[in-house]
């Protein structure tokens, strides 16, 4: 997992908010991360493995507080090589559907940048909406970049 999300952070390019050498979790630190997720009922972690390897990320993480443990943010990614073959498509259903019947969330939020256009077209297909956009939310590569906040409503 740890390789997994240092190669996508290194990727030039990639429309997410954690740049290379960021992610500075040891291995005892991201199993217990996995272990809290898997023991929260309102936050999800799934990962989409192909041929031994991972393939995609997707996590629906929740609050902890009474007034906001309705409300998942959620974070994807899918490996280079395995993106436009449904990988996150299928993340997202499965993602959605859960939401839909754990009996706790009733809504899902997540932020994209707003030239995102592959990612935007994903969330819509799946119910989310637009609700605003966030200028010069992120500096990423030397520029900074506006970010819509979309959700969808359980
Ligand atoms: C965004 C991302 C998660 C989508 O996952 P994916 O596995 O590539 O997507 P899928 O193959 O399931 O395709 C989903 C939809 O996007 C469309 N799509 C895929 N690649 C596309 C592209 N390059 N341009 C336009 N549309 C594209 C597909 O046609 C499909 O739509 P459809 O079902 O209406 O045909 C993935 O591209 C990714 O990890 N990108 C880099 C990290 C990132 O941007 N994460 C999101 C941060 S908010």
């Amino acid at each position: 997992m740890i390789a997994y999300v240092n190669r996508i952070a290194e990727e030039p390019g990639i429309s997410i908010g954690l740049g290379p050498g960021e992610f500075k979790l040891t291995v005892e630190q991201e199993k217990q991360f996995i272990a809290d997720r898997a023991a929260e009922d309102n936050s999800l972690f799934l990962v989409a493995e192909a041929v031994g390897e991972i393939v995609g990320v997707l996590s629906l993480r929740s609050g902890l507080r009474r007034a906001m443990c309705h409300e998942a943010v959620l974070g994807i990614t899918v490996k280079q090589e395995w993106r436009g073959r449904g990988v996150g498509d299928t993340l997202m259903t499965y993602a959605v559907d859960w939401a839909r019947h754990s009996g706790v969330i009733s809504r899902i939020e997540l932020h994209v940048f707003t030239t995102n256009t592959t990612a935007i077209h994903l969330y819509q297909k799946h119910g989310f909406e637009i609700e605003g956009c966030r200028r010069k939310a992120l500096f990423r590569e030397g520029l900074y970049h506006d970010d819509y906040v979309m959700a969808l409503l359980i």
